[in-house]
Order: C-alpha cells, then structure tokens, then sequence
C-alpha cells in the first residue's frame, strides 16, 4: 500500500468517528476533534509533500500577474521578481491589461496581485482578465499551481472582492492552490511580504522551513516631498459644493510627474471635529497616552493620526468590544442599516449614539489609521516646472445639525493658508498616459473633478507642439457656475490645440445631460476617431464610467455594425493595444 492509499483510508476512517461523534462522551468527543484537526492538516501536508516532492525547478515558468489602478500591485509585483530572482527563480511580470489569455491554460505557477476597486470590482486594468475568466471561454487550469494576494481596503464593504473571486475561480477551473490567498487592507506591506515569504517557502520545498524573510518597507514605495501652497482660487459660484485651484510648489531636484500622475496626501483633521471627539468621551485636551511605545497628547492624535471623518466596519467592530451597546450590536447585526451609518456618519456621531467608559489606552487600538486621499495632477510639468495644480472639490455637506467638511479637501481648500507647507508623494500612473506619439488623436472624457488629468493633457501636448487631434468631453452641473478652466479650453481651442469640445451640463435643464449623451450624439465621428488609432482617457465618478463604457460599446456595435459580442471584443482589442485608459474614484 502507497502513502497515497494509507492516508486516504485512514482519513475515511476518522471521517467516519468524527461524523458520528455525537454519540460518544464528551471527552472522547474533545479528543477525537483534536485527532480529526491534526488529522487533516497532516493530510493537507502529505497531499502538499507530494506535489512538490522536488523543489520547483528554478527554470520553471513562473508568472507574476497583476492588476491595480493606484500601483500598489505593480509595486508589489516588482518586488516579488526581485525577491525570486535573489532566490534563483526567473520569473515573467504580466500586467493583466496586456496579458495574453491563450497562455493561461499553459501556466504552471501562477502568482496573482489584484486589488479592488469601484464597489467590490476589478480595477479597469483587471476587467478583461476577470471577464475572460469567469466566462466559457476559461480553459481548464489542471496544470496551474497558483497564489493570490489580495489588496483591498476594509472600510469598503466588499473587501478585496476581486482577489476572492479570482482565487476561487482557479481552484474551480482546476488550479491547485501553491499557498493560501491573503487579504492585504490599506497597510499591506507586510502582510504582503509574509505571503511572499510563504510562497517562496512552497516553491523552494523547505518543508516548514522559513525561506529568506522578506521584508517591504512602505517607505520605499514612495518618497515624500514637502510642498508649498502657492496660490489657491474657487473655480465656481453658485450653490453647489465648492471646487478650489491649488497651486502647490515643490522644490526638490527629484521631484517630476507626467500627465496622469497623481499625489498623494494625509490630511490634518479640523480642529472643530476634534474638540467635539473630546468633548463627547469627556475628555480635557491634556490628557496623555501611550501609542507606538511613546507617550502622546491624546489630541495631537486625533488631529494627525486617527481617522474621525470616516468610518469602517473594523472600527465599530473593535469598538464595540469595548462598548458592548446592545444598540451598536443591533446596527452591526444588520448590514444594509450599517452601510448607510458608515456612509454619512463619523467618529463624533459614534460615540454621541453609543456611547461608553472606554479610556483613551483603549481607544487608540479603535481607531484607523489617517489614510492619504489622492488627487489628480491638473498640470503638466513641462508647461509648469515645480509646480502641481490640483482641482479639488469640498466634501461638504449638513448632517443632525451640524456641518461635515471632508478631512483632506477641507484641510486643501481652506484651512491650510498660502505660504503653509505640507507633504506630499507621488503616485505614477503608467496607465493613464499620453500616446507615445504626439500625433496619435486623444479623446478624453471627464465630468466634475474628473477633467483635471486633461488640463495636464493639453498642457503637455501644446509644449509638445504636437500636430494631433484632441477632443474632450466635459461634464458638470452648471454651465454658469461650473465651467471649470474655461479661459483655457477657449484658448486651446482658438489656437487648433483642441480640435472639439463637447459640454455636458446636468443642471441646466429639466432633464439630466451627461457626457456619455454627448457621446452618443457623436457616435458615427468617435467610431472614425477610433478607426484612425485614437487613445480614450476616462476619469471621474465610477458611476460615470461605467455608463461612458457601455455607451461606447453600444456605439461601435451600431456604427461598425458589430454584434454586442464583437463591439466587446473591439473594447477589449483598445484595452491590449494600450489605447483605454480609465481612471475612476
Ligand atoms: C485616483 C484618485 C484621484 C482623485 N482625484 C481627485 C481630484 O482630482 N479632485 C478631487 O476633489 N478628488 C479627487 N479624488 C477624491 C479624493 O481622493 C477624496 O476622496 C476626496 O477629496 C474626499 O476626501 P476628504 O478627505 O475631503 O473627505 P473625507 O474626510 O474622506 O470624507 C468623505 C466622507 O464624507 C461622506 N460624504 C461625502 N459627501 C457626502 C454627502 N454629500 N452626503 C453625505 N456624505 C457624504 C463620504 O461617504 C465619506 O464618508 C480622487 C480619488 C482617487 C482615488
Ligand atoms: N469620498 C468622497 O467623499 C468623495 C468626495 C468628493 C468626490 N468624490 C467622488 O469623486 C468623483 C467625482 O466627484 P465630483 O464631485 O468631482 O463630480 P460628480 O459628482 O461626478 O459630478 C460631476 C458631473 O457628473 C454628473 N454625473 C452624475 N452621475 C453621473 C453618471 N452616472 N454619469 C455621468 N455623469 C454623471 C453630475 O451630474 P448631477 O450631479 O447633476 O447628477 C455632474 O454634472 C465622484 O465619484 C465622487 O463621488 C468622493
Ligand atoms: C475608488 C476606489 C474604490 C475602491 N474600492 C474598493 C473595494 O470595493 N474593496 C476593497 O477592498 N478595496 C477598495 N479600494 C481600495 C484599493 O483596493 C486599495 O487601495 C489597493 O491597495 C489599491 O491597489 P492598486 O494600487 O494596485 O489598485 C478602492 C480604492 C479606490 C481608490
């Protein structure tokens, strides 16, 4: 009899005891769940020992797959080749835009990096791969040995969605699991690094041994710069929520962008919101405590490191291990009443509804951590050396009485004076840039904040002096209030620089005009925009480019008389050939 054999009957064999188990006494029940648990994981071991009885052979084929909007998994991805490659392996990066799906069924080991985004979907990067995957097309995956690392955001109620469903689509297509999934939230750097570690650890068959500890430094993703606010201005009147020009200077001999690029910055909370956080935990402003082995004012800490205008499920959850409110319990216990409280509400609220006798030791392990909230760069460096504009919208709005300012646009918009420094960092978007070719046509579609890459667009390409055709879509509410950078479309359309521009105002008339109507109108001159070579941008609400992409398949299917099929097939073909770029919040 084989090893295979003598595990598997002994396995029946304890199945059989365990499943009827209800019958014996306890304490040969307790002692028969610990055998069946030991029994188990020896099993999984043995069935792991004999698929990778020898190490991976070092030239074997090994793809790092990934897919992202923000280049977490791109970074990650490149740390995971170096990290193998120190350790003998040759592995392939794939970016799943321009992945090839015949090659999936070839696959032998199989590393997968995917984030999330819009609500619980893949990021536009992931969209094709993800659609190919779950469809009838999928090959079987008998040969694939795959890992996924999974990143996501756990304030967001479908947490790293798109690396579950991915994770178990290669397991029901075949695929073998090398390692088990992880769940990176926004702090991923070292879950990542363990996940890494793991699979080294399964491909090198060091059979429990600790293969070389990687570590990843968040501080090596990106370097920080201070910035200078230089000038600031609304960009509308009228009623509806404030939008700010604001010019920062960055003086530093490594710091340069490319149109698409965005920034990244931590905002400060307003002092108002913090007072009254005090106020309802009752607290003075002096009171101290201890927080990453140093002793802190525990005001200073809800100013620059908590989050107080947001909140997440993890956090009422770790507060209500200390509250134990039967209220918070009820809220919790029903998901569609807590989405809409963790939408509107903040920390002030949460303890005014729930309140408790938790000090201020235990609530520093409540909090989340003060994320960055990124912004668009509206300029372009070349036309503006040293410079970074951004378009930034107030989050503002009135809740029980009392007046919301979002934590980053309001620390932008109107606490930070000209003159006030801050820090910042860079975040590349290798998927969001201008053809390589100045004469290739762009088209570009954004509504509200959405059109502030394209004024970094125009900027480049008028330095460049490049003779293409440009087009942008623009929406937003008013035409009178909110025609954001007016003087400079109207310039770069008198000088030729913009070829066409098509305006969708929503709020001038009884009937809602979006960009993706605009669109449609012109369908027959974008299909022969597309015909001759043209990028397509798309950036703003996620909500908008969903709608956009759907327009836009529907009009090449009824101007190329296409089927829905092949009008599919001819987004996708814009996807591989690098010519969709979609960046949507
Ligand atoms: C790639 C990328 C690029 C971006 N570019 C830009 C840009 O160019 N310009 C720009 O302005 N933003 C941009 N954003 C959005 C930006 O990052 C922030 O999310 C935004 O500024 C809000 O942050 P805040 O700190 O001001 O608000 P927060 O403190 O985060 O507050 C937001 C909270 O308020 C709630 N909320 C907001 N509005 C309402 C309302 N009307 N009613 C009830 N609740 C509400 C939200 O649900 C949320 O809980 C971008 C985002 C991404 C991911
Ligand atoms: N996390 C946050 O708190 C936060 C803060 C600021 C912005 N954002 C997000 O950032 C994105 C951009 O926001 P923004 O304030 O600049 O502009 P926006 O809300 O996207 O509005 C810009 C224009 O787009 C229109 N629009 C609304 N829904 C649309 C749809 N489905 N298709 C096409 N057009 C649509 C709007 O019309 P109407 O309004 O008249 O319908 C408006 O004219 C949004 O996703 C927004 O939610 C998030
Ligand atoms: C607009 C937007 C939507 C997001 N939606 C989700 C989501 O639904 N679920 C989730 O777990 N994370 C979500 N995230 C968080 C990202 O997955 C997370 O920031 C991740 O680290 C990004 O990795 P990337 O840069 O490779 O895309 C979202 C982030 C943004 C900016």
């Amino acid at each position: 009899m084989g090893l295979m054999e003598a595990i598997m009957i002994s396995s029946f064999a304890f199945q059989f005891w365990y499943h009827n188990r209800a019958s014996l006494c306890p304490a040969v029940r307790v002692l028969l769940n610990r055998i069946h648990s030991i029994e188990t994981n020896m099993f999984a071991a043995a069935v792991k020992k004999l698929f990778y009885k020898k190490k991976v052979n070092h030239q074997a084929v090994l793809t790092i797959l990934y897919g992202g909007q923000s280049g977490n998994s791109a970074f990650l991805a490149k740390e995971a080749k170096k990290y193998l490659q120190r350790n003998a392996f040759t592995p392939r990066v794939v970016n799943m835009a321009k992945y090839d799906f015949r090659q999936l069924g070839e696959e032998e080991h199989l590393l997968v990096l995917v984030s999330t985004h819009g609500e619980g979907e893949p990021p536009e990067s992931a969209s094709r791969f993800y659609r190919f995957l779950f469809s009838e097309e999928a090959p079987r995956l008998n040969r694939l040995n795959f890992a996924v690392c999974a990143l996501g955001d756990s304030s967001y109620e479908y947490f790293c969605q798109t690396g579950k469903d991915m994770d178990r689509r290669f397991q029901e297509l075949g695929g073998t699991r090398l390692h088990d999934r992880v769940d990176c939230d926004v702090e991923f750097h070292q879950t990542a690094a363990q996940w890494l570690s793991g699979v080294l650890s399964v491909l090198q068959n060091h059979g429990g041994e600790k293969a070389e500890t990687l570590q990843i430094e968040a501080e090596t993703q990106r370097e920080t710069f201070q910035a200078v606010i230089r000038e600031k201005y609304r960009l509308n009147e009228g009623p509806d929520s404030a939008t700010f020009h604001v010019v920062l200077s960055v003086d530093h001999r490594d710091f340069s962008y490319q149109p698409g690029d965005s920034v990244s910055i931590v905002p400060r909370n307003p002092d108002s919101l913090v007072q009254l956080v005090l106020r309802r935990l009752g607290y003075t402003e002096d009171v101290e405590v201890n927080y990453d082995d140093d002793s802190h004012s525990f005001q200073w800490l809800l100013t620059h490191s908590f989050e107080l205008t947001t909140l997440s499920k993890g956090l009422l959850n770790r507060y209500q291990a200390i509250a134990k409110s039967s209220g918070l319990e009820a809220l919790l216990a029903n998901e569609k009443t807590l989405n809409r409280y963790l939408q509107d509400h903040d920390v002030a609220d949460l303890f005014a509804d729930f309140p408790s006798q938790a000090g201020p030791g235990e609530l520093v392990f409540v909090f989340r951590k003060l994320q960055a909230r990124l912004y668009s760069i509206a300029s372009s460096w070349a036309a503006h050396p040293g410079e970074v504009h951004l378009t930034i919208r107030q989050v503002c709005f009135f809740k029980r009485g009392r007046k919301r300012e979002g934590a980053c646009s309001g620390y932008l918009n109107q606490w930070l004076e000209v003159g006030e420094s801050l820090p910042i960092q860079l975040v590349p978007n290798e998927q969001f840039r201008l053809p390589a070719q100045p004469e290739t046509p762009v088209i570009m579609i954004g509504a509200g904040t959405g059109v502030a890459p394209f004024r970094a667009f125009m900027q480049e390409r008028a330095r460049q002096q490049a003779s293409s055709k440009n087009w942008l879509f623009f929406g937003e509410k008013r035409q009178q209030h909110d025609f954001f950078y007016r003087e400079n479309w109207a310039n770069w359309l008198s000088t030729g620089r913009l070829s066409r521009l098509d305006l969708a105002f929503s709020r001038d008339r009884d009937e809602k005009v979006y960009v993706q109507h605009k669109i449609r109108q012109e369908g027959t001159t974008f299909f022969e925009w597309l015909n001759h070579g043209a990028h397509v941008y798309v950036c703003g609400s996620v909500a908008m480019g969903h709608a956009v992409r759907d327009t836009i398949r529907e009009l090449v299917e009824a101007a190329g008389n296409l089927s829905e099929k092949e009008s599919e097939n001819y987004l996708n073909s814009l996807m591989e050939e690098g010519r969709w770029h979609v960046d949507v919040y």
